[in-house]
């Protein structure tokens, strides 16, 4: 089975449910509690084996591609002061030069036409997409689950997750049709369905193992929810003729495009820290104490 080496990150959104912070800083790049959101997306996919990131990118979006450069006269100057450790931490979560892409969206058309505008840096091979406002705390993280049962089935997998009948509006919905541990078969999807009208109340997570043939889907897609071109309306129609499953992974997804997902992302990042975990749950109960919570 080919295994997937290129992921597509949509970073071109406006990050409207988190203003003013994201006024003139990315939402990719708030802090989740020491890295920039868009960084443990990134990781997620180094885990998985991804070699070469496209960043889907719009107007103000420099900082990220700032981001994943090298920064000389910073690391000269940690050189110098000896921080070694921190040194060998940015180059680890630094992924090699000439591994990413960055491609212009140029129009606020929707996920689907995101997608559509990396079809050139793709090419025809199956590849991944993580929408980074979602972060996955997993392990094996939630590509690399994903990247494990692909070698095995093949086809199309998309991650899910349970989620609150009172939400199901705000996702993509996937119907179940039968279930094979946590790999689930379906009959098809729909994005953001009413309540009463959705499928079940399994949404799709933000993570996609696609085939090539989305792009020419993608080509020729009608708008759909909210007036815009949705991924999931051409995963529908791609799934008539290609094998699609869905993954319920092992793991817990925090969704920073809302002020509160992004502050539970935030607390489990300083919590589970693994040098300052201590220290951050001395501060969350000092906090508390002085909220008389
Ligand atoms: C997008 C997708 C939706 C998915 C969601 C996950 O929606 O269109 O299918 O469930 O991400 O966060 P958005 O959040 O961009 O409206």
């Amino acid at each position: 089975m080919t295994s997937i080496r290129k992921a597509v990150l949509p970073v071109a959104g406006l990050g409207t449910r988190v203003l003013p912070a994201t006024k003139s800083v990315p939402k990719e790049m708030l802090p989740v509690f020491d890295r920039p959101a868009i960084q443990y997306v990134v990781n997620e996919a180094l885990e998985a084996g991804i070699e070469h990131f496209v960043f889907v990118t719009g107007r103000n979006k420099g900082a990220i591609e700032d981001h994943f450069d090298r920064a000389y006269e910073l690391e000269a100057s940690l050189h110098q002061k000896n921080k070694a450790n921190i040194l060998k931490e940015l180059e680890a979560e630094r992924p090699p030069a000439g591994s990413m892409s960055f491609v212009r969206q140029q129009a606020p058309l929707g996920l689907g036409h995101a997608v559509w505008c990396a079809r050139d840096v793709i090419g025809d091979e199956p590849f991944a997409i993580l929408l980074p406002d979602v972060i996955v705390k997993a392990a094996p993280s939630c590509l690399a689950q994903m990247t494990a049962i692909h070698e095995e089935k093949g086809g199309n997998i998309i991650a899910v997750e349970a989620v609150p009948w009172d939400k199901v509006d705000q996702y993509g919905i996937v119907a179940p049709e039968s279930r094979e541990n946590r790999t689930v078969r379906m009959s098809g999807m729909v994005e953001k369905p009413k309540r009463d009208e959705a499928p079940s109340n399994l949404s799709i997570t933000g993570r996609y193992i696609l085939q090539p043939e989305i792009f020419s889907v993608l080509e020729s897609q009608d708008k759909g929810a909210g007036g815009e071109i949705q991924l999931t309306d051409a995963m529908a129609t791609l799934m008539e003729r290609q094998d699609f499953f869905a993954l319920e992974y092992e793991g817990t997804s925090y969704d920073c495009g809302s002020k509160q997902g992004y502050l539970r992302a935030f607390l489990q990042f300083a919590l589970s820290h693994e040098e300052e975990g201590s220290a951050s749950l001395e501060t969350l109960r000092r906090v508390l104490d002085e909220n008389n919570a």
